[in-house]
């Protein structure tokens, strides 16, 4: 048999997996979409989402994780070989649901920096005193410049990132168990109290005037729905959130034991992220910036930007209030714990990569991956647009690219009929073999419509920018996919010699 860890309680595991898909996606990401694509308008396509391909999705990889672990892999580049004999192909293929988290974690690790430091900062005093003015840009000027003088970035700001590099490295080298369990337990409940405590004092502030930004992300505007921007951002938005397209979540699926109940798992983690998303994230940025600046102010503060919420509206709202230097850090804390349990989440498919296949010990496979990480985060840091160059290929379009190979790959060229008896396997609902027929057709349809429009109205857009920046981040982007094939390859026949099942 395989020594690979396994979670070691059922209630660890959810929240492992409730770490993994709960982040800034849920915090900041959803909030500032929500925002720019008008509310209500952007909450048709996204529960379409959800349940069409979201849902669908999540137990496909919760299913897929739990086969391959039993076999000794975790990574991708191992999952996909595993079901085909290790064919170069298939783990080629799966390289790239290694290399997607992977680029995702250099820029989102640099943020959570951010938050970290912000956090501390609140508690120090180090936050600008409120300016009591009415308009909004005023308001927010001192938080604005604030922000624009940390990400420079100043020096402040890369102690903050080492130190969350090192926290990170210090959690992954302590293991599954011991390091990612431990922390989603304590980090898991720690979060939603805050959040729960953040939403209520937002939606309170000026006597429930927040409220009205609740009404206004949950009236259905129709008017939109006819805008394929829209369905490509709410679609966009369910892959991030929930993790998917890029095996970070077959990845923690592979550590569960053989007759875990997955099916239960994924409605687990889906479920707790959609509370975090659309009821604790819904309640917090808009309608804090709703009380404060008027209905207004909400979309305009989105279109300069998914930061501008989070960093400089937030503080500007909280530091009003009374004892605000308290509730910007419980903010700032807030995000960091919801991103520190996504990075452990994003580089763990790459230590499984190093560990599974290259079948380096746990400790060099954390440091090279950490390492790796490192670079990424820093060039994050200093090269002006990586952050958005990244975010674009891995972050949203990769990510539904790879969705649509795990469909192909897992239940089309696997076997509708064997992905079946994987999936109802020791669970406590037997899906019926329609609705697997069902979701391998029009998943796949509602992808590719999507990918398509993507060509068309993005792409296009997206490579105009030829800049010198722009094109150090395409090289980062490739030269990442290329070394984590080769990898993949390369480590067959390390992982072929070595002792395995
Ligand atoms: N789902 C996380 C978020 O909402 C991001 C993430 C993606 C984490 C992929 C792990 C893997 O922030």
């Amino acid at each position: 048999m395989n020594n690979r860890e396994v979670w070691a309680t059922r209630v660890g595991l959810i929240f492992a997996a409730a770490g993994n898909a709960v982040g800034l996606g849920n915090l900041l990401r959803f909030p500032s979409k929500v925002a720019l694509y008008g509310g209500g308008a952007f909450m048709v396509p996204y529960f379409v989402a959800l349940f069409l391909i979201g849902i669908p999705l999540m137990v496909l990889e919760w299913v897929i994780g739990r086969y391959a672990g039993a076999r000794g892999h975790g990574s991708m580049t191992g999952i996909m070989g595993s079901l085909f004999h290790h064919a170069n192909w298939a783990r080629v293929l799966g390289s790239i649901g290694v290399a997607i988290p992977f680029l995702i974690v250099c820029y989102y690790i640099y943020i959570e920096s951010w938050t970290l430091g912000f956090a501390v900062l609140s508690l120090l005093g180090q936050m600008p005193p409120p300016t009591g003015a009415e308009d909004y840009k005023q308001a927010m000027q001192p938080y604005v410049d604030f922000y624009k003088s940390y990400t420079k970035p100043s020096t402040v700001a890369i102690v903050f990132l080492v130190i969350t590099l090192l926290v990170n490295w210090y959690i992954l080298q302590r293991g599954v168990v011991r390091g990612i369990e431990l922390t989603a337990k304590f980090g898991i409940p720690a979060l939603l109290l805050m959040g729960l405590f953040l939403g209520v004092i937002s939606l309170s502030i000026k006597g429930g005037k927040g409220l009205e930004g609740l009404f206004y992300i949950f009236t259905p505007d129709l008017s939109k729905i006819g805008d394929p921007q829209v369905w490509l951002e709410a679609s966009g938005q369910i892959f991030f959130t929930l993790s998917l397209g890029m095996g970070a979540i077959a990845t923690y699926a592979s550590y569960v034991k053989a007759k875990e109940d997955v099916l239960k798992a994924s409605l687990w983690t889906a479920g707790i992220n959609e509370f975090v998303e659309v009821v604790i994230g819904a309640s917090i940025a808009i309608p804090a910036a709703f009380a404060m600046f008027g209905a207004l102010a909400v979309p305009e503060l989105a279109k300069e930007g998914t930061f501008r919420l989070g960093f400089m509206s937030m503080p500007a709202v909280l530091m009003a209030l009374p004892l605000g230097w308290l509730l910007s850090a419980v903010w700032f804390f807030l995000l960091f714990i919801a991103a520190l349990t996504s990075s452990l989440a994003l580089t763990q498919p790459l230590v499984s990569l190093f560990e599974d296949e290259m079948r380096w010990s746990h400790s060099t496979a954390v440091n090279v991956s950490m390492l790796m990480v490192s670079v990424g985060a820093f060039l994050s840091a200093f090269v002006p647009s990586f952050i958005d160059e990244v975010d674009f290929w891995a972050g949203t379009l990769m990510l539904v690219f790879f969705a649509l190979v795990e469909i192909i790959v897992f239940v089309w060229i696997f076997g509708t009929q064997r992905f079946h008896r994987e999936l109802t396997r020791d669970v406590f609902f037997k899906v019926p073999l329609w609705l697997v027929y069902f979701f391998a057709v029009v998943s796949p349809i509602f992808i590719f419509i999507l990918l398509y429009q993507w060509g068309v109205l993005q792409l296009p857009k997206v490579l105009a920018n030829t800049s010198l920046e722009v094109m150090v981040a395409r090289f980062f982007v490739i030269a990442v996919l290329v070394l984590l094939a080769f990898l993949s390859v390369e480590s067959k026949r390390r992982y072929l010699s070595g002792p395995h099942l």
